[in-house]
């Protein structure tokens, strides 16, 4: 039999059910002839209380083994709780400890810790109820990203992470190598020999599966991945990570516009599924982190995004007595805090910018009739910035070729993507969602170190 976990105790045990639980201790509050343990397995926020009575063999050397965060098997019977705060709680008949946690060293005692201190114990930090309350949600998002594909008929498909392109050619690349790095082979002009190394060529960690899901896409019509990428921007920000999860979708037989509404509907979806799933945990982000999370999230699920042009964009931003930091002006980048400003403060809600100026974005991305702007796509968020960015794809070979040359690629190097367009060609269009980013939004939380269980960023690769 498997024993239900503390989630669901909660939620539907009864008095006189005997039960076994299993978790780690919280906290332990001794009274006179007996004690209370408050035990978490990880499946809710709230704990299960435990009385201990006195009347327990060796009582006493048991409370000293057991402290917050020791590990113990709870056998006993569910009661009414006489107190506040719980309807029921476990009457110990027997309590084994599987290890105790030394109260002079375990850095978790019962206290508030900074999300600072708590990225040095990376490895114990899930233990509290702020990065359980994270990665419950955490998996409910993902949960929900498949869900959403899966009712559409979306395949989902599995791409590489070790690739010879630069997809987004930002030359944000991490090198994959076998070479010995002490003795890199050299050819006669001193270049590094890489027809020596594993694969005869250059390779890296992808940035984006978004060429090869482009290849699927054309069997497959509607698709989308959901995997690792790695970019080595040199960016000590709290919205980049030097390796995140992206999600990202393709479909055949689409434009510009069923790209955006598929993407908005994606947003909405997400989050009905996560506030009907994790409403506890919501609750508590709304309480501790963030008090606008209850209330962006409906925000959200009920009203539309906002939709305008690059060019639109500009002439708002010239147009504000905000002071930037960074210049605006028609050709420039939106920088993150030109982002905010349109999401956070002019339209308070998510804004879909469209047709940003071909030489800031991505080769692939469809060329407009004016050959300045392409068909590209960016969603900004409210306290984020950019969540996703997306594009209808450049169809036609010709142009594309160009648009390869003119971004300095070989058009040899990508000669299957360009075969794409040689061999039944379609209109296509998608996007990439930036999966911690999403979690941020969703709960609030300020540093995207803090939505990743195991975060990579410059100088720092511990647990
Ligand atoms: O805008 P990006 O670079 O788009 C692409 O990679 C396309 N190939 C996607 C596509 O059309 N299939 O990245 C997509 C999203 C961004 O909007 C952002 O949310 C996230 O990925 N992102 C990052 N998240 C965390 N850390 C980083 N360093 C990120 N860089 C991008
Ligand atoms: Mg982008």
């Amino acid at each position: 039999m498997v024993n239900p976990r503390i989630a669901e105790i909660l939620r539907s045990g009864q008095p006189d059910e005997s039960l076994v639980v299993q978790g780690w201790v919280r906290t332990k509050r001794e009274l006179k002839g007996f004690a209370f343990l408050e035990v978490n397995d990880g499946s809710s926020l709230a704990n299960l209380q435990v009385v201990i009575n006195e009347d327990l063999p060796d009582y006493a050397g048991l409370l000293k083994q057991i402290n917050t965060g020791a590990s113990v098997e709870v056998v006993g019977v569910l009661v009414a709780s006489q107190g506040k705060g719980q309807r029921i709680e476990l009457k110990a008949t027997t309590v084994k400890v599987y290890g105790d946690a030394d109260p002079d060293t375990y850095p978790l005692q019962k206290k508030r810790h900074s999300f600072e201190f708590l990225r040095t114990i990376g490895h114990l930090r899930s233990r509290t109820n702020s990065f359980g309350a994270v990665f419950r949600v955490r998996n409910a998002c993902a949960t929900a990203i498949h869900q959403f594909f899966q009712e559409r008929g979306f395949l989902w498909v599995h791409t590489p992470i070790i690739t010879a392109s630069d997809c987004e050619g930002a030359g944000e690349l991490f090198s994959v190598t076998s070479l010995n790095l002490k003795d890199i082979p050299k050819t006669e002009n001193q270049a590094v020999d890489y027809s020596q190394d594993f694969f005869g060529k250059p390779t890296y960690l992808t940035v984006s599966g978004q060429l090869e899901a482009e290849v699927m896409a054309m069997a497959f019509s509607n698709v989308y991945t959901f995997g690792p990428t790695f970019r080595a921007e040199n960016s000590n920000t709290s919205r980049h990570l030097a390796e995140f999860w992206m999600v990202e979708p393709e479909m055949a037989f689409c434009d510009l516009e069923g790209d955006m509404d598929l993407a908005e509907a994606f947003l909405k979806h997400i989050f009905k599924y996560v506030l009907e799933k994790c409403p506890e945990d919501m609750e508590f982000f709304n309480q501790r982190i963030d008090d606008s999370v209850l209330a962006t999230a409906d925000n959200i699920i009920n009203n539309e995004f906002e939709r305008l042009t690059y060019s639109d964009a500009i002439k708002l931003l010239e147009k504000t007595d905000v002071k930037f930091e960074y210049p605006v002006s028609w050709g420039l980048d939106l920088q993150s805090e030109h982002e905010r400003y349109l999401a956070e403060q002019l339209f308070k809600k998510p804004v879909i910018v469209t047709d940003y100026p071909a030489q800031i974005k991505a080769f692939y991305m469809r060329l407009n009739e004016d050959e300045k702007t392409v068909r590209a796509m960016d969603i900004l968020a409210p306290k984020i910035g950019e969540i996703i960015g997306g594009s209808q794809r450049e169809e036609r070979l010709d142009v594309l070729e160009k648009r390869v040359i003119a971004q300095g690629m070989k058009p040899e190097d990508l000669w299957w993507y360009l075969d794409l367009r040689r061999y039944g060609t379609v209109p296509h269009a998608g996007f990439g969602l930036g999966f911690e980013r999403l979690v941020q939004f969703m709960t609030g939380m300020g540093n995207i170190r803090d939505v990743i269980p195991f975060p990579r960023t410059p100088q720092s690769a511990e647990f």
